[in-house]
């Protein structure tokens, strides 16, 4: 670490049992108290921040060793040795890095994520190739609860997509901004050019766009480009239902403002398109619904979140009827995905919510599910998912399950989306 968190006076908490000591501030807490607390928080989180994201605030994609080469390109450990023995020959790095004499510096191989990528399309990993005249697959994961695992989720589907050879782009729709920090932006250094705002900003303001293509950055992760999120995105709150009653703005449907910036090169150009919602049915988020192929819904298996999934889907249909009327097209999902979220299998009761979350959605319960896992936790810290973590420091059995499932939820998606919305013939 190169730079330590400012000193902090940590508080004394004198605790007497069985109350706890009361908060030392006295007098209330004014609405200027509250401003003096963002700016606090605020400040805070940029020292974090700089201390996470280093001084550059880059933060840097993973360098993967010869044997996680091995596991991206589907090879056993010897056939990856025996390939990249003929590097040379295919222009590809063999992971050492040499000195100005061209003597190797280490006797270990070395895959900044760029060189890996490289061989894992070298390699054919990538045994389907979106065809011309397919779509772009357009994925959004949601649900209105928070804390299910949304983001991770999102972002860890973004890269596993794109380590299989897929070009990615991940939407950030959450005005928090948890998927553009993860995807190593700041959110509160982010332009509203650099979200979906302008396309939601009425047709007569000048920063007001219909295409979606200016507001695309790539980002640390070679293969996913991010459209951020910032606070700037509770504007189009207040502007989406505004244009649809604005006699000026004749024709517009508020639904249709994402959906339609896809169409005319956005889904051409990338093979997936990962969006990230807030936990809340927004005129936002029935965007971000309304211009999904599929949608994948983590759901934790526990009571209240699936009694919020039940929640969910009477308010979804009520807004889906009186926005079906005014689209132009029916709206039919390729499919739709509900994942186990944070599992606590060894958890009493665990097993059976498990059965519950099968019985309540019986035809789109997938066969992935995601456990709770101190990798994720861990890289939460750091803002990072199980794909940034090139030297996990606990147990490598902890790491691989974590991994894998992340892996099996990639794979299940890609399946779906081969088969129902490229209609891929099946290998
Ligand atoms: N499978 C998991 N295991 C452990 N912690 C998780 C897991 N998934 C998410 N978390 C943690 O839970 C918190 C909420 O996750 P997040 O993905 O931000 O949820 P959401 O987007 O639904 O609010 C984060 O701190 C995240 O690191
Ligand atoms: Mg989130």
């Amino acid at each position: 670490m190169t730079e330590n968190l400012p000193d902090i006076e940590t508080p004394v908490v004198q605790v007497e049992a069985p109350f706890p000591a009361p908060m030392p501030h006295k007098g209330g807490v004014s609405l200027g108290d509250l401003q003096e607390l963002d700016a606090h928080v605020s400040g805070m989180l940029d020292s974090i921040k700089r201390v996470v994201f280093r001084p550059d605030e880059r933060k840097k994609a993973p360098v993967c060793n010869a044997s996680q080469l091995a596991s991206l390109c589907g090879r056993s450990g010897s056939a990856m040795g025996r390939l990249l023995d003929r590097a040379a020959e295919f222009g590809l790095s063999d992971g050492y890095v040499r000195d100005a004499e061209g003597k190797k510096t280490s006797a270990h191989r070395a895959f900044p994520l760029a060189d890996a990528m490289a061989w894992i399309q070298h390699s054919g990993t990538l045994r389907y190739k979106r065809t011309s005249g397919q779509d772009g697959a357009v994925i959004c994961v949601g649900f209105f609860k928070g804390g299910v695992g949304k983001t991770t989720i999102a972002v860890s589907l973004a890269q596993g997509l794109s380590l299989r050879g897929y070009k990615v782009l991940a939407i950030d729709l959450d005005p928090q901004g948890s998927m553009t920090t993860m995807l190593g932006r700041n959110p509160g250094a982010v332009e509203i050019g650099e979200t979906i705002v302008p396309l939601t900003l009425p047709r007569s303001a000048s920063d007001h766009r219909d295409e979606l293509a200016p507001s695309i950055r790539p980002t640390y992760w070679q293969g996913v480009d991010l459209v951020a999120g910032s606070t700037g995105l509770f504007i189009s709150e207040f502007y989406l239902p505004m244009r649809a009653t604005s006699k000026d703005e004749a024709g517009f449907n508020f639904l249709e403002v994402l959906q339609r910036a896809l169409v005319g090169g956005v889904r051409e150009k990338y093979d997936y398109i990962v969006i990230d919602t807030p936990p809340a049915l927004s005129y936002i988020t029935m965007n971000a619904y309304w211009a999904a192929d599929a949608v994948l819904l983590p759901v934790v298996p526990e009571g209240l979140s699936l009694q919020s999934s039940a929640q969910f889907w009477s308010m979804f249909n009520e807004l889906a009827e009186s926005a079906q009327k005014a689209a132009a097209e029916p709206k039919r999902y390729a499919w739709l995905g509900v994942v186990p979220s944070r599992v606590e299998a060894h958890k009493p009761g665990s097993v059976e919510m498990l059965k519950w979350l099968q019985m309540c959605y019986p035809k789109y319960l997938m066969s992935s599910h995601i456990p709770i896992t101190e990798a994720v936790r861990t890289g939460s810290t750091e803002f990072a998912t199980v794909y940034d973590i090139s030297k996990y420091a606990g147990s490598a059995k902890t790491y691989e399950r974590a991994r894998a499932a992340f892996d099996a939820l990639t794979t299940e998606v890609d399946l779906l989306t081969r088969r129902e919305h490229w209609h891929a013939k099946e290998e």
